[in-house]
């Protein structure tokens, strides 16, 4: 090594050196963050008041997001003008002189962040079976892209077609106005969200490799075209529908993605906790 390439070399280690420190140790890297600021709370490193149960969005130090929304009575319900309502209740309490505190709970299958099963919209795929239990996890878990989607428009299959997404790729989560409106945080149902329109289900079908298809309101199709979307996905029983994804402050980008139904014989639809890792 001559003495120039020596002194590059600690020039270099030095700049990066700074270029570390500068970077933390208060912003996590990457930056939990994403376009909106107030849509993702920090992670906490440290948790000082242990008495205080923690609750996050992201873990990791900016690696993993809760990309699922938490059950309240406020979120919205499909076709509910007021919401989802008490679903949640303490059938016995320690107050009341029971050994513990068990709690019960109801809704409709298709409530929060959920997915769909081929018997949703076939009734033939029922009778035979095609419930949640029946879906693969290797669709539900791997690789996968979060894309954004114009703004203007449902998913056609013009919108479809521009997005250029490659072959090969088999799961992609789209992130549309839905978000940017914070529909999910409303509590009453709002049919112009956005969704795919009967043509743009039928492009994604027959034009690309995608088996995992998920959106951020209740319904993946449009609601105008709400049963032709749901049959052009559902119709070959490949592709899992993942509803209602809460994809506040997540950048679009490639993905680990993981998603976990309730494992539900005879429901052609369940709660799912999904999570994407950087
Ligand atoms: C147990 O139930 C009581 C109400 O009887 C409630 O105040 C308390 O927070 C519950 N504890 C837990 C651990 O959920
Ligand atoms: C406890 O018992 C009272 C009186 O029966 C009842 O009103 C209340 O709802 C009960 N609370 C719980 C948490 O079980
Ligand atoms: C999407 O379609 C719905 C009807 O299904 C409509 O109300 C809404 O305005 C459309 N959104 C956009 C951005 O075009």
């Amino acid at each position: 090594m001559t003495k120039s390439h020596f002194l590059l070399s600690v020039t270099l280690i030095l700049t990066f050196a700074t270029l570390t420190l500068a970077s933390s140790p208060t912003k996590p890297y990457p930056s939990p963050y994403g376009d909106d600021p107030n849509s993702c709370e920090p992670t906490q490193f440290h948790h000082k008041d242990d008495s205080v149960p923690l609750r996050r969005e992201v873990y990791g130090g900016g690696r993993i997001f809760d990309i699922t929304h938490k059950y309240r009575v406020d979120m919205p319900s499909y076709g509910s003008p007021s919401g989802l309502g008490e679903f949640l209740w303490l059938r016995e309490s320690i107050k009341n002189g029971s050994l513990a505190n068990i709690s019960e709970f109801k809704m409709l299958t298709h409530t929060g962040t959920h997915c769909d099963a081929p018997g949703h919209f076939y009734d033939e795929y029922f009778d035979a079976g095609f419930d949640i239990d029946s879906l693969d996890l290797e669709v539900l878990n791997g690789p996968a892209l979060v894309v954004d989607v114009p703004r203007d428009k449902n998913i056609t299959a013009e919108v479809m077609e521009s997005l250029s997404i490659p072959k090969g790729v088999t799961r992609v989560i789209f992130r549309t106005l839905n978000t940017d409106r914070r529909l999910m945080w409303q509590s009453e149902f709002d049919t112009s969200y956005v969704g795919f329109t009967k043509d743009g289900a039928k492009w994604l079908v027959e034009n690309t490799d995608i088996k995992l298809v998920g959106t951020d309101y209740l319904s993946v199709a449009a609601y105008d075209d709400l049963a032709p979307g749901h049959l052009f996905f559902l119709k070959g029983r490949e592709i899992i529908l993942v509803e209602a994804l809460k994809l506040d402050g997540i950048n679009p980008g490639l993905y680990s993605v993981h998603c976990l139904p309730l494992r539900l014989p005879g429901a052609e639809g369940a709660p799912i906790r999904c999570i994407l890792i950087k």
